[in-house]
Formats: structure tokens, C-alpha cells, sequence
């Protein structure tokens, strides 16, 4: 069996951390097995998949498509791209799409995979237009379509030519059933991650040397969010709460990460947050690491793990991460999120972008430390109950059997 794993960017984000997994599972599920990955542009994803044993190639998306994104082109207006806007990039980056979809189209001819695996929405349309006839394709979808229409009708037109989608949450399923419609078959498979990296055991960064703060005292509560800075991930509202603690709560809140994507307007600059953090008067209070590159370690120097995204979380890595390190989590309960943890059990919820509550929140737990040590345990055995990534290669090797065997009965058809 061969298959060909197809990504629209080489940096690592939920998406392809989430694939890593997949890539790592597979790997030890079906060692025989050949996996190829392809990329829109070169980055880490590509060495971290040759580490697994996985063949890959960098096939540089047109800079014009690179930057196209239309999350929030139906919502309002904002910081938002609009929808005229989005038809123009589109129109723009037609001929080189054209030729990047020939170059795809060659390149999958020639390696002749079994099945496609595609992660991302660029990639999902490239693939179903590049494809041949005989190549299965299955759609990983890690995002809502509804936020993105133009995605959306694109995705619509072309689900004929995809055998299964994948959703990393029952939530990101039924949105997609509902604009994709019935004709495309959707199963969920909650994401995994690598219950021995994210322990509660291992060593733990220097978050403020690595922010350029000064030395915290030994009893500080150390509270951080850690995510690409897409808007949506909340960095405002955690340091909205933040200002709101007790100013004689010893703390300090830290930001772990950078900006990833290179669609534009879509993403918080490290500047822009600085300063959102001096206006809050929080400019000695916050750390700001910039991308780390071993999140584990980065969670285990923290007493507190904060997901704040303001929207619903298609499914929420962060949260599964936190919880098997063993830290207190508190994450906003809504979408995909709201289905992998059970509030006040396993970790603490809040409502999505209310600061107010989600201060309530970090109080509770700064304060009760038997509170964070018991959502540390129950975390941690969810996580290797739920998330322990052996888990994808059970689900994934039975689909990929079957859709080759489908697709055999389908060509031997006279
Ligand atoms: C995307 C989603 C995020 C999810 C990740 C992995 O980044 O926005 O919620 O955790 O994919 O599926």
C-alpha cells in the first residue's frame, strides 16, 4: 500500500502536528507500508516526517494561493478579508494555480498512490482537481467550513471526487455534513498526540529567560496559553483576564507562540500583543516565548494551561497536550473543544472571549492547589485513555483497506 499524504504548508501547526501523528502511527502500525508526504512550501514538517521513515517532497505553492484565506469572509467585517477581495486574489492567482495543478497533477501520476490523504483546505480542492479517476481520496478536515464560503462551495462542488472525509470532531462533522450535503461521506476521528513526550515527567523550559523577563519567585502561579496567534485563538482575552486577577496574586502569564500562516490579516503580530499587554498594564506580568519547538516542555513549566479561542475550536490540541503533562486546564467550551473534556472533571471550562469568567477561573485554580493536582490526574488519564496516537492507526488502516478494495471493485467493473 502506498499513500501519499498531501499538506499546503511545511510549518507545524495543529493541523500538522495532528498529521505527525497520524505519520508516526502508521509507521508502527504497517512498517511495510510506503508514506509519502508532499508540502506547500519547505519547513520543520518536512524533517520531523523523514524522522518517522516518511519519504517527502516541497512542490512551493504559488505565493498568490499561499496567501488566500477566506476564514471569516461571510462574517463581519473587520479584520476579516472581504468576499470581493477574496474573488480578486482568486482571479489573481488563476495562472499559477493552473500550473501548480498540472505540476500536482504529474507528480501523483507518477508516484501512482493507493490512496491520497489530503490535510487542509487548499489541498483538498488541489488534490480532487489533480487526482486521477483511480485514486481514492480522503479529506482530513481539521477546520469549519461555514466561516469560509467561498471554501465552502468550492468543497461542495468537488466532494464527489473525495471517497471519506475525516473530521477531528463531531462538531467539525456536522458542519461539514451540512454544507457539503449528504453525498459525502464524513466518520470522526478525534485527533491523538504522543502520551510519552507529553508527560507529566520531562525537562521543562526557562519560560522567562526565553521571554527576556526576569527571574520569577518560586511561588509564582505561572499561567500560559500556548497556539499559533490566529485571532481567533484568544491571546486578547487571556490578557484581558489576566489584568483582571488581584494585584497581589503572584503571577505571571505567558504567550507561547508565533505567527505561522502566511494568509494575511488573519494573525496577531508579537508586537501587536506586546502592546495590548503594556495598555493592560501587564508589560512586567507577560512573557512572550515566540514559537517554541518542544511545546511538552514548555507546558510542564506551568501551573495552568489557558485555551481561550474566542470562536469554537474545531478539536483544540492544547487542551489534550495540557492535560497529559498533567496541568490544570481551563479551555473554552464550545465546539470540537467542548467534546474532549468534561468540565470540573478532567479540566475547567469557560465561555468563549469572556475574560471576566475565565479570570474567575484562573483564580479558583491559582488558589486551590489540590484543585490543579486532581484536574492533573484525571487529565493525564484521559489523555491515555482518549488521545494516545496507537489509537489512529486502528482507525486509519481499516478505512484505507477498505476504500482501495472499493475502489478495485470499482475499476474491475465492466
Ligand atoms: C486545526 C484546528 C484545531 C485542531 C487542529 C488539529 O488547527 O483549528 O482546533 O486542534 O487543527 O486537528
Amino acid at each position: 500500500m502506498k499513500i501519499l499524504y498531501l499538506n499546503p504548508t511545511g510549518q507545524i501547526g495543529g493541523a500538522e502536528a495532528s498529521l505527525l501523528d497520524i505519520l508516526a502511527s502508521m509507521r508502527a502500525g504497517q512498517p511495510d507500508w510506503s508514506l509519502h508526504l508532499l508540502a506547500g512550501d519547505d519547513g520543520p514538517l518536512h524533517s520531523r516526517a523523514e524522522a518517522l521513515g516518511v519519504s517527502s517532497t516541497v512542490m512551493p505553492l504559488p505565493l498568490a494561493l499561499a496567501e488566500i484565506g477566506d476564514a471569516g469572509a461571510g462574517g463581519p467585517a473587520g479584520k476579516h478579508v472581504s468576499k470581493a477581495k477574496l474573488l480578486y486574489q482568486l482571479l489573481k492567482s488563476a495562472p499559477a494555480t493552473a500550473k501548480y495543478l498540472r505540476q500536482l497533477r504529474l507528480f501523483m501520476r507518477a508516484l501512482s498512490p493507493d490512496v491520497v490523504h489530503s490535510n487542509g483546505f487548499k489541498m483538498h480542492v488541489l488534490s480532487a482537481c489533480a487526482k486521477t479517476r483511480s485514486m481514492p481520496l480522503v479529506w482530513h478536515i481539521h477546520d469549519y467550513l461555514k466561516p469560509r464560503p467561498v471554501m465552502a462551495k468550492l468543497m461542495r462542488h468537488l466532494s464527489g471526487r473525495c471517497a471519506l472525509a475525516i473530521a477531528n470532531s463531531e462538531s467539525v462533522a456536522e458542519d461539514l455534513r451540512s454544507t457539503c450535503g449528504a453525498r459525502l461521506a464524513v466518520q470522526t476521528i478525534y485527533n491523538c498526540i504522543d502520551v510519552e513526550k507529553f508527560s507529566p515527567a520531562g525537562a521543562s523550559l526557562d519560560l522567562d529567560a526565553l521571554s527576556g523577563l526576569q527571574p520569577s519567585l518560586p511561588e509564582t502561579i505561572k499561567v500560559g496559553m500556548l497556539s499559533t496567534l490566529a485571532r481567533w485563538k484568544g491571546q486578547e482575552t487571556f490578557l484581558h483576564a489576566l489584568s483582571l486577577l488581584p494585584k497581589d496574586l503572584s503571577f505571571r502569564g505567558y504567550i507561547v507562540g508565533g505567527a505561522l500562516y502566511r494568509t494575511g490579516g488573519s494573525q496577531y503580530t508579537l508586537e501587536e500583543l506586546r502592546e495590548i499587554a503594556e495598555r493592560l498594564g501587564l508589560a512586567q506580568k507577560v512573557g512572550f516565548t515566540g514559537f517554541v519547538d518542544n511545546p511538552a516542555s514548555a507546558i510542564r513549566a506551568l501551573d495552568i494551561v489557558v485555551h481561550a479561542s474566542t470562536q469554537p475550536e474545531p478539536f483544540g490540541l492544547a487542551i489534550a497536550e495540557g492535560m497529559a503533562c498533567g496541568r490544570a486546564v481551563i479551555a473554552s467550551q464550545a465546539g470540537g473543544a467542548a467534546e474532549i473534556f468534561e468540565a470540573e472533571v478532567n479540566a475547567l471550562g469557560h465561555p468563549p472571549g469572556d475574560s471576566a469568567r475565565l479570570a474567575e477561573r484562573i483564580m479558583w485554580l491559582a488558589t486551590n492547589r489540590d484543585l490543579r493536582a486532581r484536574l492533573g490526574v484525571t487529565g493525564r488519564a484521559t489523555a491515555e485513555l482518549r488521545f494516545n496516537r496507537a489509537r489512529l492507526a486502528t482507525e486509519l488502516i481499516p478505512i484505507y483497506l477498505n476504500i482501495t478494495e472499493r475502489q478495485r471493485q470499482l475499476t474491475a467493473e465492466p
